[in-house]
């Protein structure tokens, strides 16, 4: 009699244990089965907004838009789309024969004003004569679009290493929180206003020969959600963009010509300026939003797998990039050559 009691009591144990861990693995399925809900609903009004939104009263937050690095790639898309809606570009960059250009077009193309401002963000001493000629101005939009980075190389490997990495320092963040402390506090005033930062994809996951490039781009993406959180309240909206590859000058060497998934600036811009209003966290583009859902996955699950894999990728970008470079210096090698004299 006892002996069945312990037996039917050993059973009961095991029941009640199995039963703890049916609830157990039901809730835990669907709280993954809820987020991954939540993630494509996300993933899925990107999608839309990026395609079919209206693009929002821009003028309405200010008369002037500020763009950094304005004279090549997006930040000259950002500083002609906005121009297209209406603003006035106060354009900032280091070369002034570029500035000049990209004013004089700007203002013939569209029919608004410009303010040239001369900096290189690799110096700490600029900003002083940046506040000065933006005093004054009615900010509404803040584009902090300037970046810097450097050919596919390992930690040590990249020449003049010291230098390089403090400049992609200032450039690439601290152009981003001085331009930032230095805009905002006006349109606090007004209680509105929109900061839109560039980051880039390679802010999801660490990205081996790259490392110093994605450890500013991460720096982005966690300064952009503590200050959208900070200044919701106040009326500001601030925009985190980390696209991957769009068609320009920083990268032509490693990609082929724009296409679908490599967008050309103007296409990239015009597509994320529906959603600035819209979206806090975006990649920008249809395309490059469905890769980071994808790298966010991979990181989350297997971060050291991610590196791998993302270490390989770019190993194999690197070799073709300088096979590509070798071919087009062999090309123009045989062009003099072939030239008459
Ligand atoms: N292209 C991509 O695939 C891609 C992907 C992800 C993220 N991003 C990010 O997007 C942003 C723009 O990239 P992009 O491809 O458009 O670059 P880009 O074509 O090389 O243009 C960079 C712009 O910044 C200016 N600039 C560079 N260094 C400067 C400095 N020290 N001081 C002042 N101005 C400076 C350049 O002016 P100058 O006329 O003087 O050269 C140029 O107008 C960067 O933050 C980059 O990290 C780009």
């Amino acid at each position: 009699m006892s002996r069945c009691l312990e037996a039917n009591e050993r059973i009961d144990t095991r029941m009640d244990g199995w039963c703890l861990w049916s609830v157990f693995s039901s809730v835990v399925t669907l709280l993954v089965l809820a987020s991954a809900c939540v993630q494509l609903f996300h993933l899925a009004r990107r999608l839309f907004i990026h395609a079919f939104a209206p693009y929002p009263p821009f003028t309405s937050y200010g008369a002037w838009a500020v763009v950094t690095g304005c004279t090549d790639g997006i930040g000259l898309g950002y500083a002609k789309e906005l121009a297209r809606h209406g603003m006035n570009i106060a354009l900032i960059s280091r070369n002034p024969d570029k500035l000049r250009t990209v004013a004089c077009h700007i203002e013939k193309e569209f029919g608004v004003e410009t303010r040239a401002i001369q900096a290189d963000f690799t110096k700490l001493d600029i900003y002083e004569g940046i506040k000065e000629k933006l005093a004054g101005l009615d900010v509404g939009i803040l584009v902090n679009n300037v970046g810097m980075t450097t050919e596919l190389s390992p930690f040590l490997d990249v020449p003049d290493g010291e230098k390089t990495y403090q400049d992609m320092l200032l450039v690439n963040n601290m152009s981003m929180v001085r331009m930032t402390h230095m805009v905002l506090p006006g349109m606090v005033e007004k209680r509105k206003g929109i900061v839109i930062n560039i980051s880039s994809i390679a802010d999801v996951s660490p990205v081996p020969l790259l490392t110093i490039y994605s450890a500013t781009k991460a720096f982005i993406y966690s300064f952009s959600r503590g200050l959208a959180y900070e200044y919701k309240k106040k009326g500001i909206l601030i925009h985190h963009v980390d696209p991957w590859y769009v068609y320009t000058k920083m990268i032509h060497k490693f990609v082929r010509p724009p296409g679908l998934m490599v967008p050309t600036p103007d296409i990239f811009v015009r597509s994320d300026l529906r959603s600035i209003t819209k979206v806090q966290d975006t990649s920008g583009y249809w395309f490059h939003n469905l890769l980071r859902e994808v790298g966010r996955f991979g990181d989350y699950v297997a971060p050291t797998a991610a590196t791998n894999l993302v270490g390989w990728v770019i190993k194999i970008d690197s070799e073709r990039s300088i096979k590509k470079q070798a071919e087009l210096e062999e090309k123009e090698a045989d062009a003099k050559t072939s030239q008459p004299k």
